[in-house]
């Protein structure tokens, strides 16, 4: 499992990344920790923090057994690219392994075992998304509409993302050799011409992205029943 933690949060703003602001009555990074470290499917978690992170200590998983660090980088995929070259030694090439944001607390236990059942006979890998529900417009001036772009066939990617370690491994090195950004996983492995499965979970599992996100994730999980803390 590895969790990329090392954003600064630019869109969010204020002094406090918002992988650790607290969000009923725990660190956002908590509640996401709290989902995995106890999980029978998983093994451990690899945990990307920048070198500069004096928040983490404070994590109630920071001593945890089955948790570690490893370094970020500079954009998520060099995040995750670390936490991946920390997970070698310690696993096989052929191994799963979930990627999932430290920003998105709300994640249910019933889509986060949807995806690991599919895993049982997927090659490739596979992801969380949810159908997109507005009617999206395409504009490139940002201001008048160029077009509206059939939605029938487009999904909004989530987290977790699962792929064998060796292939995420090698499809991030990839993309970073053809300085292709990728803001997600699934789309490194896409560049390699693979088709990753898509999982369809529930809307509520969002990223915290910006300021009004916060109150958003704390009414989901108390919709959700999460126990405080
Ligand atoms: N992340 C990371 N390393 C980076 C950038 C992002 O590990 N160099 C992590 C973030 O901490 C977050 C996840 O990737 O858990 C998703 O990224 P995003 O929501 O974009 O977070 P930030 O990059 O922190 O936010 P922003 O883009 O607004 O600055
Ligand atoms: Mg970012």
């Amino acid at each position: 499992m590895v969790i990329p933690a090392a954003g600064v949060g630019r869109r969010f703003g204020g002094n406090t990344p918002k992988q650790y602001l607290e969000l009923a009555g725990a660190m956002v990074i908590d509640q996401v920790l709290g989902q995995f470290v106890e999980h029978d499917a998983i093994s451990g978690c690899v945990v990307a923090l920048s070198a500069d992170d004096g928040y983490w200590p404070d994590s109630r998983y920071a001593q945890h057994p089955r948790v570690q660090r490893a370094p970020g980088g500079r954009e998520r995929c060099h995040s995750v690219a670390n936490a991946l070259a920390a997970l070698t030694p310690l696993a096989d090439d052929t191994d799963w392994v979930l990627v999932h944001d430290a920003a998105r607390p709300c994640l249910r236990r019933q889509d986060l075992d949807a995806l690991l059942e599919v895993l049982r006979d997927e090659p490739v890998g596979a992801l969380l998304a949810v159908p997109v529900h507005d009617t999206v417009k395409r504009s490139r001036d940002g201001r008048h509409v160029e077009g509206t772009v059939p939605r029938a066939a487009l999904w909004r990617a989530y987290t977790p993302q699962a792929f064998r370690l060796g292939l995420l491994r090698d499809a991030l090195r990839e993309a970073d050799r053809r300085q292709q950004a990728v803001t997600d996983d699934a789309s490194a492995v896409e560049l390699l011409g693979l088709q990753p499965r898509l999982v369809e979970g529930h809307g509520d599992n969002i990223k915290i992205t910006r300021p009004e996100d916060l109150p958003l994730a704390r009414f989901f999980l108390e919709q959700q029943g999460r126990p405080c803390g």
